[in-house]
């Protein structure tokens, strides 16, 4: 049984968690960062408190705060049912239990929400989405990281979207890092081969990571690629 979802769900993760899942190192922090897609990360809020500022992209931020707190209230009790329904699918070395998970979200959106306002006004938040990064100049980054987006919603987005939306990524960033590399069934995306292929082809630096971070069972690998 694999997790059904009417839609992206506004569920974000923690710096910490994006360090592990994005192999961030000490060097990479002071890199010019882009997060596509971040939701209700709290990875912006958190990289300022370290000194760091990254810009934030998600179609989400055309809602207020209070609007994407009550998005995430109507299906979170929904996604953590169904996860507990599906035992096998999951790996609790991160997060202990099912409850330990809604807990480390439900922080995560408190984060987020403290910063949001500001981060705003700051244009650390803004609207934006894949496949077109409208606005953002060519290589304008160091490093563009997308979690929990691409490859997850294989079954809501197909293949030319998601080969035009890393295309996108790369024309904004010298590099990018997409995690995971699994669907909501948990099984490997099959649009994972084909697009290494393709950015291969067009002479990108391409390679999968395994990385100190799984939550869905199997769901450990990063997908990275440069340019030359
Ligand atoms: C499951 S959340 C993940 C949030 C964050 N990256 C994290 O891992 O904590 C997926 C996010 O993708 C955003 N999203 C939906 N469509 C998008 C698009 N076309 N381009 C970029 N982001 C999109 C959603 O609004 C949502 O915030």
């Amino acid at each position: 049984m694999s997790i059904k979802l009417e839609s992206v769900v506004p569920f974000g993760r923690s710096f910490d968690e994006y360090q592990l899942m994005f192999n961030i190192s000490e060097d990479d922090l002071s890199k010019s960062i882009l997060g596509v897609g971040d939701g209700p990360a709290s990875f912006n809020a958190e990289m300022l408190a370290r000194g760091h500022p990254v810009i934030s992209l998600d179609p989400l931020y055309e809602l207020s705060a209070k609007a994407i707190e009550q998005r995430f209230y109507q299906v979170v009790d929904d996604v953590i049912e169904q996860v507990k329904t599906t035992p096998d699918n999951w790996v609790w070395s991160y997060h202990k239990s099912p409850d330990d998970l809604r807990k480390n979200r439900e922080k995560a959106l408190k984060c987020f929400m403290k910063d949001y306002e500001l981060g705003k006004l700051q244009g650390r938040y803004a609207v934006g989405e894949l496949p077109n990064l409208v606005g953002k100049k060519d290589q304008s980054y160091d490093l563009a990281l997308c979690s929990h987006f691409l490859f997850l919603y294989s079954d809501h987005f197909d293949y030319i979207f998601h080969q035009s939306a890393i295309q996108e990524m790369l024309r904004v960033a010298s590099e990018i890092r997409v995690f995971p590399l699994v669907t909501l069934s948990g099984g490997y995306s099959s649009y994972v081969e084909p697009i290494i292929q393709t950015l291969r082809a067009d002479g990108f630096n391409v390679g999968i990571k395994n990385v100190a971070y799984e939550l869905q069972r199997g769901g450990s690998e990063m997908l990275w690629a440069r340019h030359p």
